[in-house]
């Protein structure tokens, strides 16, 4: 070979090596885009996964499971939606009429559908959900991911998520409590996204309650999955359960916020096991937590004292505040604490709680609860329904009765 042709050969080589390498370099950039991509989009589906746009503000209304356990059937949810009208209590914000467990039968029709308990719900889901719209209300249903559900007398819907999700949309279904017993051993974070996805998928926007307990801390993942999630275990009608689940949950304030909350169970106010303070103590914590208020006694029988409670009309504004924000621990001493958390416009939403076997004194200092020091503050009590006479400067005292609370809203006027 001549060396004029040996040279050309090595420009041609050398060309072709250049080619491969960038077009190899090409593959590695386009890979790596590829990557960013699908990383882009899973954050957008990680963002827009539950972009049904519900609970803006705590979701309110009743579920059946404090007060009726499995002993549930379509004459009580249908008398339930009449009294939450004819209480006045839809108007205050109650509308969501939620079954819980045992509300279907234990084998699935031949196309794999649950198919509600004929001995209790004859008449169908489709039309207890049409009725309970005429009402002007939504209705709420229940389910598990896992096999069963936790009461092991209906299906959940662990590997049925879509078929099921499409069914709820096919009824008219607004709310979802998914559950989590009896499954395969996978995480939470796994099973969950399943029924999340499948209830996008049905095209009805469908509140999704993840009821997860609180055990693997869906405060901390619970945001793009669900709008709401349980924080803790199930709550029990005794002051001991009821403080320690408003403890627990206070944990996780920070996570809170419109369109995902934490969940510390349904309310018992009404169903007898604590006094009228502890109830106010337990509805106030609750209001003021940013908790869905989701009453769970027999609304076709309360009495005065459970409807002067659960229809405070300012107590569960502090709830639906357009700020969203929840509450927490400003101070504590012992059995005296001094709960806050800002309101829009301004304000502050301050608890005074006394734990303890004692009446005492509580001071609430401005510098605990975030209000400029030098404010001249106005005071609304709201259980007392009134406006007190006194402004405040630097802090607010007052007397609190053992196991019972004070609940204000502060206003800075100077
Ligand atoms: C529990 C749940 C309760 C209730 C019950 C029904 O796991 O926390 O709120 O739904 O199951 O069996």
């Amino acid at each position: 070979m001549r060396r004029r042709e040996r040279s050309e050969m090595v420009k041609m080589t050398l060309l072709m090596m250049v080619v491969m390498m960038s077009s190899m370099l090409m593959t590695m950039v386009d890979s790596s885009r590829t990557v960013q991509r699908a990383r882009d989009d899973s954050e957008i589906l990680r963002r827009h996964l539950l972009a049904n746009g519900l609970g803006v503000t705590p979701p309110m209304g009743w579920n059946s499971w404090n007060h009726f356990n499995c002993n549930i059937n379509e004459k009580v949810i249908k008398e339930t939606a009449d009294a939450l009208v004819t209480t006045g209590l839809s108007k205050l914000g109650y509308n969501y009429v939620n079954i819980d467990d045992c509300w279907a039968e234990l084998a699935r029709d031949k196309k794999g559908k649950l198919v509600p308990k004929k001995s209790t719900f004859p008449s169908g889901i489709k039309a207890l959900a049409d009725y309970v719209h005429s009402k002007g209300l939504k209705l709420g249903i229940y389910s598990d991911a896992g096999y069963l559900t936790c009461s092991k007398t209906m299906p959940g819907s662990l590997g049925y998520e879509e078929k099921d999700a499409k069914t709820f949309a096919e009824w008219g279904i607004d709310y979802l409590k998914y559950d989590n017993c009896n499954h395969d051993g996978s995480r939470p974070t796994v099973r969950y996204p399943v029924m999340t996805r499948a209830l996008m998928k049905s095209g009805r926007p469908i509140f999704h309650s993840l009821c997860e307990w609180g055990d693997m801390h869906p405060a901390l993942w619970g945001a793009p999955i669900g709008n709401s999630w349980r924080t803790t275990n199930d709550i029990s009608d005794n002051w001991s359960s009821m403080i320690s689940i408003a403890d627990m949950n206070e944990i996780y304030a920070e996570h809170a916020r419109p369109g995902g909350w934490n969940d510390p169970d349904m309310l018992e106010v009404g169903n007898g096991g604590m006094t009228k303070d502890e109830y106010i103590v337990h509805f106030s914590i609750w209001a003021i937590s940013k908790a869905p208020l989701l009453l769970g006694c027999d609304i076709r029988n309360m009495n005065k004292e459970t409807m002067e409670i659960v229809a405070n009309k300012e107590v569960i504004a502090i709830n639906q505040d357009p700020h969203g924000v929840q509450a927490k621990k400003a101070r504590m001493e012992g059995d005296i604490q001094v709960w806050a958390g800002p309101l829009s416009g301004y304000r502050v939403a301050l608890l005074l709680l006394n734990r303890g076997p004692k009446r005492s004194d509580i001071a609430a200092f401005w510098d605990d609860i975030e209000i400029p020091a030098n404010s001249i503050v106005e005071a609304r009590d709201l259980w007392e329904h009134k406006t007190l006479k006194q402004k405040f400067v630097g802090k607010l005292t007052a007397t609190v009765d053992s196991h019972a609370c004070k609940l204000y809203i502060l206003k800075p006027v100077a």
